[in-house]
């Protein structure tokens, strides 16, 4: 695995694309080889994460620019501003989509809809409860300045990205074949609440924590 101490040359070997994406930067191989790759990506203006991603080949996640700029108060404030309550928002809409979906459709895809329901009820009770956790303790310590152990978050964060890998199976990656509205409706929003989710951990684990 990649890791931001281990030396140009070494992250090269380890991946090809590394040398494709420096080279991209405008670095010289020679002159930065025996450099950390953290350091190396400093001097060329890159963001470590925002290259590790372009090396994995996925793009950023959205809005990501202001996010990093952000300080811990700013940054904390926005997850308990927006991204908690957006989240809890859209959750609650589609349990209330999935209940009148499985009344109304309950002869054709009742048992279908079901199975994905109840895993869906397993993310939203494990939310309420991490939010709240995450409002009234970790984050509020983290801000008064406290040394707080977030080992606890990062395991319910990897429970939470499994129940969504789950739904996403499920569901086929959120395309469910469907001609009712509704259905549609469900693999539009369950599709953009895993995205938003993924991202939400991302800043939380790879941002937040390491502040
Ligand atoms: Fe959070
Ligand atoms: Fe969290």
């Amino acid at each position: 695995m990649l890791d931001k101490n281990m030396t140009v040359e070494a992250a090269a070997m380890e991946n090809p694309k590394v040398l494709m994406e420096l080279q991209k930067l405008g670095a010289e191989y020679d002159f930065i080889a025996l450099e950390s790759l953290e350091d190396a990506l400093k001097s060329l203006g890159e963001n470590y994460d925002v290259f590790i991603k372009k090396v994995e080949g996925h793009t950023d996640f959205k809005d990501m620019e202001k996010v990093r700029k952000m300080n811990k108060e700013e940054l904390i404030n926005y997850i308990i501003n927006e991204i908690h309550p957006q989240e809890l928002e859209t959750i609650e809409k589609i349990d209330g989509i999935f209940r009148g979906a499985i009344k109304k459709y309950y002869r054709e895809r009742g048992e279908q809809l079901f199975v994905i329901y109840e895993v869906l009820l397993l993310i939203k009770a494990e939310l309420v409860s991490h939010f709240s956790s995450e409002e009234e303790f970790e984050f509020k310590d983290s801000l008064a300045g406290k040394n707080v152990d977030f080992e606890n978050l990062i395991a319910e964060h990897e429970k939470t990205i499994g129940l969504f890998d789950r739904i996403k199976y499920l569901t086929r990656d959120y395309k469910m074949n469907a001609e009712e509205p509704e259905v549609k409706e469900l693999n539009k929003l369950m599709y953009g609440l895993d995205e938003d989710m993924r991202r939400h951990i991302y800043i939380e684990n790879e941002i937040l924590f390491k502040m």
